[in-house]
Parts: C-alpha cells; structure tokens; sequence
C-alpha cells in the first residue's frame, strides 16, 4: 500500500464530502446493531474493509472492548479516503486506521472477524468484488468470519426509478439548513446504478454545492455472489433479506451475507 497516493479506486468520490458524509447518508442503526451482534467473546479482532468515517467501526470497537475485559480485542478500520479515516480517527483516536486499497490488503495478524458495510462492495465490478474478497480471506485464518451487505439487484426498478428528486432536507450541527439533491441513471450496459448527490444550502440553492458524491453501484447477482466468494475460499453460512436478519428471497431488497473461512 505505497504511501504516495492520495486515495484508491472509488475512494476518490468520498474525499471532497467526507465532512458532510455522515450527515448525508443518514441513521445507519440498523447497519450498526447487525455488525456489532456478530462481535462476541470468541470474535473481538475486527478490521472493517472501506470503514469511511468509522461510525460502524467504533461501534464494533465499543461491543469488541465490552466482550474483553481483559483488553485483548483489537480493532482496525481500512479506507483509501484520507479525509474519511481523518473523520474515523477523530472519532476515536485509538482505532488503528490505516489507508490503503482494500483490493490490495497485505497479509495482517490474522483477525476473527472482517466487514464490509454499507454495500460498500458495490462500488467494485466483478474483478474488485473478487480482489477484496481476496483481500478478506487474506485477514482470516480457516473459521474466520467474513460479513457484508449489498443491494440485491433489482433492475427494472432502477432502471424506472432514474430521475431528480430531493433525497432530504435536514439541519446540520452548525444550524445551517441543507437539502440533498439526487440525479440517478442506470446503465444497462455496464449494470452500473449511478447516484449523484449534490448538497445546497436550502434557502441559497444557487451557490456552489458544499459536497457532491457520485455513487456508482455495480449490480451483483446471488449466484455471483456465490461463486465469487466459494473463490475467494468461504462458504457462506447466513444470508438474509435484510439487516434485520429477514428472510431472503426474491423480494428482499439487500443481500446480507455472514461466510466462514474455509
Ligand atoms: C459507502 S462508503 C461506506 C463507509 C462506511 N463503511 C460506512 O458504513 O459509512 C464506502 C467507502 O469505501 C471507500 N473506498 C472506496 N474504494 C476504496 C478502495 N479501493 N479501497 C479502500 N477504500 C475504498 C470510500 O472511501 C468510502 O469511505
């Protein structure tokens, strides 16, 4: 992970907004109670693929320190967004954040449990999914959990729903009262789900946006999701609906997937 760059791959769209991240994406209790309920007694050295701003990851961090009281968890959150790890570390300055690709994550002491949330794993196509999947085993030794959340893909949803709209209107920590722009696009060539976030102020629409994100989510069917993590040298071992531990089916929305290092 050479020091010279500045971020990697996808990471690049997060370093402009990372001050206004958390607040733009909004309650992720959900994303939080489901992580943290995989950390227990026998799972407390956790590293977080793509952390972002840490707000997962501390609290991984928190149910990690509450399960050891001896004190021998350790956390690690990995980013290629300066900004966002700066963000993550003034969070909580005793978390090891390290920058790098998470494609690309040299082998490590071995930990019990690596995530990737928040369908961070869709900013990758096929070969990118595999790589950090790599990656992931890499960090494991055999009976080591791997666990993440993506979309299901669900196109022709998407496909109907490209368009403008406002995603929210909310008022920051500093008073100021700010609204979220969206354009979305799907290209069905490449099966890249395209969001553009512009964040104005609300009563002066016509200035300069504060941030702007460009998500571009890559749609990854179950069955390859499968394969590519029975590559990787996983099984998987739960899969749910939802983050709330829903069935899943053909109607679920996410593909929340828990495997064990084989
Ligand atoms: C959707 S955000 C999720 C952040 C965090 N997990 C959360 O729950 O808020 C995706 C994160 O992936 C990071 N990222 C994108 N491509 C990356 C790469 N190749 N290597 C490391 N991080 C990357 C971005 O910087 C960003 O912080």
């Amino acid at each position: 992970m050479p020091a010279t760059h500045a971020t990697y791959g996808e990471a690049a769209e997060y370093e402009s907004g990372a001050d206004f991240y958390d607040d733009m994406v909004g309650d992720r209790t959900a994303h939080v109670a489901f992580y943290t309920s995989l950390v227990d007694a026998e799972r407390t050295s956790v590293v977080d693929l793509a952390c972002g701003t840490g707000s997962i990851t501390v609290a991984m961090a928190a149910e990690a320190e509450r399960r050891s009281p001896q004190g021998e968890h350790r956390i690690c959150g990995i980013d290629g967004s300066r900004r966002m790890l700066a963000r993550a570390r003034a969070l909580d300055p005793a978390i090891e954040w390290i920058h790098g690709d998470i494609r690309h994550v040299p082998p490590l002491e071995p930990f019990d449990l690596v995530t990737c949330c928040f369908h961070s794993l869709q900013a990758f196509d096929r070969e990118g999914f595999a790589l950090v999947l790599g990656s992931a085993r890499r960090l494991l030794s055999t009976g080591g959990r791997l666990a993440f959340d993506i979309y299901r893909p669900d196109r022709s949803a998407i496909a109907a729903q490209s368009r403008t709209r406002i995603v929210r209107s909310y008022t920051d920590a500093r008073g100021r009262s700010l609204v979220i722009h969206e354009r979305s696009s799907f290209d069905v060539d490449a099966d890249v789900y395209s969001l553009h976030w512009t964040l104005r102020d609300a009563h002066d629409g016509e200035r300069d946006p504060r941030a702007e994100f460009h998500f571009r989510f890559w749609q990854h069917d179950p069955a390859f999701v499968d394969d590519a993590v029975r590559t990787a040298g996983f099984i998987v071992t739960e899969r749910y609906g939802d983050l709330d531990r829903s069935r899943f089916d053909s109607s679920a929305k996410r593909q929340v997937v828990v495997c064990e290092a084989v």
